[in-house]
């Protein structure tokens, strides 16, 4: 395991993927009934861009960097800007919230985070950035076990996020697995599966997989930075979400056409569409 989110943190896939998380759980709590919130690989929590190994990237310079002195910011990002500047109150970007961190503050009280780490000192660093709120449990297990260990919650509502390095060359089949565990032992679960658009091969099969969980409904969208067939180079990010709820696709549509223009590198673009569509 040498992969270590902290020289990622804050780039163009985690702003896209944490502003996506962040409208997910606007729209899920909406309903009153609580949900709980999952991560199977969920990294240390928070993230100082002023650190060492941000800094031999400096990845967050072409991600977040690019949104925090916006004056023109979409009014769906106001959740996941505000935990930003509460976590800078100075105005200068320094801490960013990896997901344990936005799913810990824009819950409601009443909601449970259940984080899962395998690296041993990611774990222990997740276990003290989380310290002290009691909502939050960390787990240091094996983040393909979660769906089956935890699932189904009490709550009967479930925001789970797969998010794993995709270090090792099966990553996207056990995606693929770990979303037909859960929608297996709760049907209604709402999961997000992050990806990177790289090798277009391996995401032709990795599409088939997902189109055969047997999800009720699935959505894909992916936010180019650069064009497709750019080599060697990771040209963009997907999330493929199951059981998105009601809203986030109009969401999505207003939201990708900016975030495209705004964290292009040599091309932006994005597109969107149901790898499961509702029977
Ligand atoms: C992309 S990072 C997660 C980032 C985090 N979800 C966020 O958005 O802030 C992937 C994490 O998975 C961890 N990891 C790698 N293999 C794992 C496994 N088999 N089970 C659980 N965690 C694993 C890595 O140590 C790393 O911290």
């Amino acid at each position: 395991m040498n992969y270590r989110h902290a020289f990622h943190a804050g780039n163009h896939a985690d702003v896209f993927k944490h502003l996506t998380l962040t409208r997910l759980i606007a729209l899920m709590s909406r309903k009153e009934q609580p949900f709980a919130y999952l991560d199977t690989h969920a990294g240390i929590g928070l993230y100082d861009l002023q650190g060492d190994q941000a800094n031999r990237t400096g990845e967050y310079l072409e991600g977040i960097a690019r949104l925090w002195n916006d004056a023109t910011l979409p009014a769906l990002t106001a959740d996941y800007m505000r935990v930003l500047h509460d976590m800078n109150p100075d105005g200068q970007l320094r801490y960013y919230p990896g997901s344990p961190e936005l799913a810990r503050r824009l819950t409601r009280e009443r909601e449970r985070v259940l984080l899962n780490e395998k690296h041993p000192e990611d774990g222990r660093l997740l276990k003290d950035n989380m310290k002290g709120d009691r909502r939050v449990a960390v787990h240091l297990g094996e983040g393909w076990h979660v769906p089956r260990a935890l699932l189904p919650v009490a709550e009967k509502r479930a925001l789970m996020l797969i998010d794993p390095p995709f270090e090792q060359l099966d990553e996207m089949q056990r995606c693929a697995h770990a979303l037909k565990d859960a929608i297996g032992r709760m049907r209604q679960t709402v999961a997000a599966i992050w990806y990177p658009v790289k090798d277009q091969r391996a995401l032709k099969r990795f599409y088939q997989d997902l189109a055969g969980t047997g999800a009720p409904k699935l959505l894909r969208v992916e936010l180019l930075v650069h064009p497709l067939d750019t080599p060697q180079s990771l040209n963009g990010s997907g999330l493929a979400i199951a059981n998105p709820p009601w809203g986030l696709e109009e969401e999505l549509r207003e939201l990708l056409p900016w975030l495209a223009q705004k964290l292009g590198q040599t091309q932006g673009d994005w597109r969107m569409d149901w790898l499961i569509a509702e029977q």
